[in-house]
Order: structure tokens, then sequence, then C-alpha cells
């Protein structure tokens, strides 16, 4: 699956942009963006409107609509448009790739730097599955999905640049609204992996990894087979952390417990490892004052 903004990328102008950042703007105020008003918001003639629009309706990145009048609004492909924009001329993405994988909440590709380096790139789309689409039925523009996501990336990279080096994390490249760069991780996920060798190892490196993010007072919050990727090496590397929350929260111990109780109630299932949940716990939390 090819990602539409991404696609378009190339044919996007400068023009293109302006108008769709004077929409973005606009979008606080209104769920559909009235036509009467696009002459102030982007101070432009209505001849450049129509050409705008008409360009931007072509590449899919809004949508025109029908409320009390005529209106438009910014398609999530018109919000990745200008995150990669942005991060294209701040120098942080040069060219993107293929899809990495499409997770619950995110879809993440491949992209390379000008430097040549190998990145991943997670699109946030927080409340955007049909599930929750259906359940919101009142479309509130502070609160959508836009906003939500770009917290999520805001949060991550907090976390991340806290987290890294110390712990086995991908390492916080940039972010750019609902968008977060990382280093590229050649690994798979761990729900993934048919067999280890040596489960033991790997179950100590990912026990020690919780022990030390909460050394620096970050619980993951979500942690679970899916949110660990692992090398054929045994390296294992966490990630996923836009929930995480900090040690002194009202939620802190039990969200511990929760993280810890998943990963060793999946090495108890998968390779009939038993270690004992009170035990694992007070030792992450030994010498961490
Ligand atoms: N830095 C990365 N390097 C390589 N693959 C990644 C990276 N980050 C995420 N992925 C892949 O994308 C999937 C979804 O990413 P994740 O951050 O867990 O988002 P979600 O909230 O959708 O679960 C991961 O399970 C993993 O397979
Ligand atoms: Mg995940």
């Amino acid at each position: 699956m090819e990602l539409q903004a991404i696609k378009v990328f190339q044919e996007i102008e400068e023009g293109d942009i302006e108008f769709l950042s004077d929409l973005e703007k606009a979008a606080d105020r209104f769920e559909w963006i009235p036509d009467d008003r696009l002459t102030k918001i982007s101070d432009l003639p209505e001849q450049d409107i129509e050409y705008r629009l008409s360009r931007l309706n072509k590449f899919n990145l809004v949508t025109g609509g029908m409320a009390k009048y005529e209106g438009y609004r910014i398609l999530p492909a018109g919000y990745d448009t200008l995150a990669l924009w942005n991060l294209a001329q701040r120098d942080i993405l040069e060219a993107f790739g293929r899809a990495l994988g499409i997770g619950k909440e995110a879809d993440i590709y491949d992209a390379i730097t000008p430097t040549d380096e190998r990145v991943a790139v997670k699109f946030n789309r927080l409340g955007l599955s049909f599930k929750s689409l259906k359940e919101t039925r009142s479309y509130s523009p502070k609160h959508g999905w836009i906003d939500a996501s770009k917290d999520a990336a805001r949060r991550e990279f907090q976390a991340l640049k806290k987290l890294h080096p110390k712990v086995e994390v991908p390492e916080p490249i940039a972010y750019d609204r609902h968008v977060l760069v990382t280093s590229l991780i050649e690994g798979e996920e761990l729900s993934e992996v048919a067999d280890i060798d040596l489960p033991e190892p790997v179950l100590d490196e990912i026990l020690r990894n919780v022990k030390e993010a909460y050394k620096t007072e970050i619980i993951h919050g979500d942690l679970s087979e899916h949110n660990i990727l692992t090398k054929p090496n045994g390296e294992v590397l966490i990630i996923d952390w836009p929930q995480w929350k900090p040690a002194d929260h009202s939620e802190a111990e039990e969200l511990l417990r929760r993280d810890v109780k998943n990963i060793l109630k999946y090495f108890r299932r998968k390779f009939q490892i038993d270690r004992d949940l009170e035990e694992v716990l007070e030792e992450i939390k030994e010498n961490s004052d």
C-alpha cells in the first residue's frame, strides 16, 4: 500500500503547501471551512483559490462538503503532505520508501535522509479507525484525530529523547505535526518470531530495559510482544512509547505491573519460563530511587 501523500509528493508545489497551511490554521475554528471565507483566509484572488482547490482535490488532500453552506476540510493525506514537506525542508527526509508496518494506530514507512541513512517514519492515526469514527459522531475540531495524533508524536519524541541511548529504543530524529522520524530497526516483532534459541537471556534483556526506563522515571504503559523488536543476535528494542507515564503518576504502579505481567505471560505461554511477578517487580524497583 502506498501512502497518498507519498504518491503525489513530487507534483506538489509551494503554492499548494501555502494554501493548505492557510486551511490548516482555519481548521481550528471551522468544522468545514466555508467557501466564502477562503479569500480572507488565503489572501488570494478568487481565480487562484479555484486553481489551488482543484489541485488539492485532484490529489485527494482536501474534501468538499455541505454543512450549513459549502465548505472544505483537510484530509489526513493533506496533513501528511504538510508534515512531509516540512521534514524535507528541514533536510530530515529525502526520499520515501515502502510500508514497514501498518499498526493499530499508526502507519510506519521507511525513508532515506539526505545523508543516505534509512529511517522509520511513523504517521499517527489516532481515532481514525472505523470503530472510533462511528463512536465520535460529532466532529470536534479541537479534539479531532489530528490533535490527538500530534500529541502522540510529541509525547513519543519526548520519551525517546529521555530514554535514548540508556534504554534500547529507536533513536529520535525529528517530528512534525503527527509524524515522527526515528532510526530504522532491522528486527522482527517478538510476536512474529517463531522460536528463540535462548529465550531466558532475551527475557532478562527486556526486563533490564524496563528497569532502566523505570530509573529514568518512565513507564511504557503498552508493553507487549507487539511492541518489542528482536534481532537475530538476541538484541531487543522497545518501541511505541506515546502513552508513557512518569513514575510519579497516580497509575504508575498499576501500569508497570501490567507491562511486566504481559511480558511474563508471553514467555510463560510460549517458552514455559516461569517467573514470579512480585519478585520481578521488586527487582525492577530496586535501587531506582
Ligand atoms: N523504528 C522502527 N523500525 C522498524 N520498524 C518499526 C519501527 N517502528 C515501528 N516499526 C514497525 O511498525 C509497527 C507499528 O509500530 P508502532 O510504533 O508499534 O505503532 P502502533 O501504535 O501502530 O502499534 C511495529 O510493530 C513494527 O513492526
Ligand atoms: Mg505498537
